[in-house]
Order: C-alpha cells, then sequence, then structure tokens
C-alpha cells in the first residue's frame, strides 16, 4: 500500500479546521481564525479589477514578481523604516507570508542546520523547519507580559544556529518587540553569525505608542536579516495571499532560487492592485490603526465582561486571554466550552509550542478581534455569561 512521507507524519490538520467545524455547528461567534470579516478597500479592489480587464495582466508575472510591486515594496521600506532596498534584485514577491517564510528557509538553511523559533509561535514555522530537514531550537516568551529571557535567549544561540525567526508585531501574543530587545537579539546574531527571517506582517497593526522597528534598520543587521511581510493584513485582504521578502541581494538570491521552484510566479492581477495598495498615503495606514484601536477597546471590554485577564496587545489583532479566574481545565477544553457553552470561538494555543513547552500558556487562549466591531460587541454580551 502506498503510504505518505515520513517527513508530514507528524503533521496533524491544524486545530483552525476543528474550531471552524465546531463554531459553525455551535452557532459561535467564531474569533479563531485571523481572518477580518470586513472587505479590502474598495479603491484596491477596483485596481484588481482593471488588472483583471485590461489585458495586460492575465498571463504569468515575471517569477520575482512585477518590477511595480518590487519598486512599490523598496518605496514602502524606505517610506516607513528609511530602508534602502533594491527593487530590481532585493525584492521577491510571493504567495503570501507562509510562501516567503518557506522559500526563506529553503533558501537559507541546510538539513542538519539549527534555526531559532520563538514560542508561541505561528504554525507553519516548524513544519517548514522539519520539511528544509533542519532543526527547531525553542526559546518561550514568558506571559503575562510575553518577553524573552535573556539567558534563555543567549543558551540557545550557544547551540550554533544558522537562523532565527523573528516575528514582530508578534502573533499570537500582541508583543511588539522594543528597541532594547531587538538590539539583544541583534547582538547575539552578529556574534554567532546567525542570519533572521523577519516576519513582519503585522506592521502596520500598532497601538498606542507601540512602534514598529524592522531588526532589519539595526546597525549591522541589513546584511544578514530578510523581510517578509503581507498584503493579508494591511490591506484586510488575507485571500488574496500576496507577499514578499526583501533584504540584501545575496540573501534575497537563495530565496529566490528556493522561490522559483515552489510557486515560479504569483497571481498576476493582484500584484498590480498590492502595488497600488502599497502606495496609499499616510492617511491610510492612520485610518487603519483607529480602526482595530477601537476592535481592541472592544475585545477588552468583552473580556473584561467575562473575568478573563490579559496584557493589552501593543500590535496585530489577537489577544492572550488566561481564564484562570472562571474556567477549570486545558486550553483545549476551555476552548470546546466556550465554543459549544457560550457561543464564542477562539484558539488553545498548544499549537504554538514544541509540545514540551505547551504548559506556558496552559491558562490562556487567544482571541482575534479582526471581526465587525457589532460582533464584537456580542461577544461582550456572551462573554458576560461566563461569570454566572
Ligand atoms: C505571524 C504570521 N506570519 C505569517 C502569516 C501568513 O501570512 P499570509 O496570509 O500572507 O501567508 C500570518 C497569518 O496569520 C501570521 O500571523
Amino acid at each position: 500500500m502506498p503510504t505518505s512521507a515520513h517527513r508530514v507524519a507528524t503533521f496533524g490538520t491544524t486545530i483552525f479546521t476543528e474550531i471552524n467545524m465546531l463554531a459553525q455547528q455551535y452557532n459561535a461567534l467564531n474569533l479563531g481564525q485571523g481572518k477580518p470579516d470586513f472587505d479590502a478597500p474598495p479603491d484596491v479592489i477596483m485596481h484588481m479589477v482593471q488588472a483583471l480587464q485590461d489585458g495586460q495582466h492575465n498571463q504569468y508575472a515575471p517569477g520575482p514578481g512585477t518590477p511595480s510591486l518590487r519598486r512599490a515594496v523598496a518605496d514602502h521600506a524606505a517610506r516607513f523604516y528609511s530602508l534602502d532596498i533594491d527593487a530590481a534584485r532585493g525584492v521577491i514577491v510571493t504567495a503570501g507570508a507562509t510562501e516567503g517564510i518557506f522559500a526563506a528557509i529553503l533558501g537559507l538553511v541546510d538539513p542538519g542546520d539549527k534555526v531559532i523559533t520563538i514560542e508561541p509561535f505561528y504554525d507553519s514555522y516548524v513544519p517548514n523547519i522539519i520539511m528544509a530537514n533542519a532543526i527547531p531550537l525553542y526559546v518561550p516568551l514568558h506571559p503575562p507580559t510575553w518577553t524573552l529571557d535573556a539567558d534563555e535567549l543567549r543558551a540557545a544561540f550557544e547551540q550554533k544556529p544558522r537562523v532565527l525567526i523573528l516575528n514582530t508585531p508578534h502573533n499570537p501574543s500582541g508583543h511588539v518587540f522594543t528597541h532594547e530587545e531587538l538590539t539583544l537579539i541583534a547582538e547575539l546574531c552578529i556574534e554567532h553569525d546567525v542570519t533572521v527571517i523577519a516576519d513582519e506582517v503585522y506592521e502596520h497593526l500598532l497601538f498606542d505608542n507601540a512602534q514598529h522597528i524592522p531588526i532589519a534598520s539595526l546597525p549591522g543587521m541589513f546584511e544578514r536579516t530578510v523581510t517578509v511581510s503581507s498584503a493579508g493584513k494591511m490591506f484586510s485582504a488575507t485571500g488574496w495571499k500576496v507577499g514578499w521578502v526583501y533584504g540584501h541581494p545575496d540573501l534575497i538570491e537563495g530565496v529566490a532560487r528556493a522561490h522559483q521552484f515552489i510557486t515560479f510566479a504569483v497571481h498576476h492581477p493582484a500584484q498590480e492592485a498590492v502595488a497600488y495598495a502599497l502606495s496609499l498615503p499616510d492617511a491610510y495606514f492612520k485610518d487603519f490603526q483607529a480602526m482595530y484601536a477601537t476592535k481592541r477597546e472592544l475585545m477588552m471590554a468583552a473580556l473584561d465582561s467575562g473575568g478573563l485577564t490579559y496584557t493589552a496587545p501593543e500590535g496585530t489583532y489577537f489577544i492572550m486571554a488566561n481564564y484562570s479566574d472562571v474556567f477549570d481545565g486545558t486550553p483545549v477544553e476551555c476552548t470546546r466550552y466556550l465554543t459549544k457553552e457560550i457561543g464564542v470561538a477562539c484558539i488553545p494555543p498548544e499549537t504554538f509550542y514544541a509540545p514540551e513547552h505547551a504548559h506556558i500558556a496552559q491558562d490562556y487562549v487567544r482571541f482575534a478581534f479582526c471581526k465587525s466591531d457589532d460582533m464584537l460587541r456580542e461577544v461582550k454580551g456572551r462573554l458576560g455569561r461566563l461569570r454566572k
């Protein structure tokens, strides 16, 4: 009987599938998956429609991405971070950040290399590392503030890693790495000759005074960092799956070599629309933050009404909520209870940890608040029943 490869033998169906089904079955408000329930900006959609209709964009795009989108990615990095990116040789357009991260790992990591992964992590990192025949090294963020322990980080660097994957603003904790934290990471990377894959898909999703600092902008880091981002979050268009990787051309060349044999080229009309979107005026990005500031307030009010505790996220549209005052059980049990009995679906964080570290978030579940204000108000009403 033919069987599947050992490489994928440990990859189960993601928890998102189970929770989505459960949420549907029990008619729960679904705050599980990080997928906005509202649309992308109409003018951005119109640019996609025009690109579909103009007869110029319905065949393969250039493999590395359209010149217009690569230029827009470079201009965006110059506008927001004063980074000087070579649009021709320093940018690759990928099928979402997900492909960008995989292409970066395949292009920059050899079999047997070690890759530092900060827990809780985005769920594709570890399967990507395993598919590259590399070895993950885990360093946890510690609740309730979701910060690194410098000694644990140093100990991981002592194990001679090749690459560190850094996600800031961080899903699922909402932590935005500070200049001080990034400086420590950068110093260790330089000392141990480590490359960084920086996943910055939430770069525009910031609250209060939080500032997103690309690690590539720190002294000595540009030549050892590839930065991954995506249109999905910043333009509420997760279904488009248009992402990109930028950095020093020597590193980008490795990413490009892998990318050309994964997807070869990315959806052509969408690249035109994303090029337009990236050049929207600063007002778009300010309004986007204001919209999410309201959603964050509504989310926190809902958690307060249910007696769940949290650290206010500094960025992203996720919040980790501690349920230990109102529910006794594991995160999976709590998630099932909230979905079935309370009518609010969320995600247990086990899949964001190596099994031996899952206890670190043992009383937490993750809520995604990229949902309509009305839904978030209804969540407040439902979570309020938890206390009773
Ligand atoms: C941290 C992080 N990285 C990458 C991605 C994937 O981005 P994309 O949809 O562009 O592949 C996500 C999506 O949720 C994410 O949260």
